[in-house]
């Protein structure tokens, strides 16, 4: 486990100088609290690159003045265990002071794809994430990155900075997403899903469920009324409100009327205190 800056350049630059020429460093970026979720993620980590690297950094800009940062699970020594099962090469773990240095001044804010969604809901998220993303990138100077098919919206602003900011390390084609990992009853693994009670956790594992029976039913018509028999559905399940059931483009995250080949289905939902996502191809 790393947690500065100046030993972690060494650590890269010594892994790097042990490993074959060409072989590829991967970054993995987690909150920690790691699930099956993340481990899949590190698993195609090495199925992609000789060399993993995993971040842990609850990073508080990417959380709003009313939500969980204080709660947000942290579980530092069973994480390290795990990833330690799984033979990575770097833990990155940089604590507060580190990522965010007093005087610490500069945001990025990714326009278009952060508009709608958790980004509307959650002002200053995805200023906050694409932040520590693109520190993320230039401490460890990874050759691949890895992001979880979860947050598609958060893939898209990543993706739209690196583009835009001409990253190379990584290159924007050597962002990779990895499609959701799911328990068996389809609910969403999420960190987040630790606060649930088992009443919640049933009516979780139901949003999924709704959401594959909405796009079933959505053709090429109009989507407004199944959007809205959706929202329906989801409370009816056990949520107590909708922050948002939507079907964008997969890629630009703009809104759609009707489904096309590139259509998603976006849903945030409240159960409790509890905010959950999920998204899936509906076409
Ligand atoms: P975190 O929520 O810890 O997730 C870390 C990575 O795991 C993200 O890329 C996320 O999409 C992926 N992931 C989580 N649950 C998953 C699941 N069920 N299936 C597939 N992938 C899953 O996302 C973040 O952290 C942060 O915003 C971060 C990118 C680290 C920046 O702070």
């Amino acid at each position: 486990t790393v947690r500065a800056l100046n030993p972690l350049r060494q650590t890269v630059d010594a892994l790097r100088g042990q490993a074959a020429g060409g072989t590829r460093l991967a970054l993995v970026p987690t909150m920690g609290a790691l699930h099956e979720g993340h481990l899949t993620l590190v698993r195609r980590a090495r199925e992609l690159a000789g060399l993993v690297a995993v971040s842990i950094f609850v990073n508080p800009r990417q959380f709003g003045p009313n939500e969980d940062l204080d709660a947000y699970p942290r579980q530092m020594e069973r994480d390290r265990a795990l990833l330690e099962a799984e033979d990575v090469d770097l833990l990155w773990a940089p604590d507060v002071g580190a990522m965010y240095p007093e005087g610490y001044a500069t945001n990025i804010g990714v326009s278009g794809v952060s508009a709608g969604l958790c980004g509307a809901d959650r002002p200053g998220h995805f200023d906050g994430v694409a932040t520590v993303v693109c520190k993320l990138f230039n401490q460890v100077r990874p050759d691949i990155a890895l992001f979880g098919e979860k947050d598609w919206q958060q893939l898209a602003v990543i993706r739209r900075m690196a583009r835009d900011l001409d990253l190379t390390q990584p290159h924007v084609d050597d962002i990779v997403g990895v499609p959701i990992v799911r328990e068996e009853d389809g609910l969403a693994m999420s960190s987040r899903n630790a606060y649930l009670s088992t009443g919640q956790r049933q009516a979780a594992g139901r949003l999924n469920i709704a959401m594959r029976e909405a796009i079933a039913r959505l053709g090429s018509g109009d989507a407004a009324a199944v959007m809205a028999d959706l929202r329906a559905a989801i409370i009816a399940a056990g949520f107590d409100s909708v922050d948002y059931a939507e079907l964008r483009d997969a890629d630009s995250i703009e809104l759609l009327d009707a489904a096309n080949g590139n259509a998603r289905l976006f849903v945030a939902a409240r159960i409790g205190g509890t905010r959950l996502i999920d998204n899936m191809a509906a076409r």
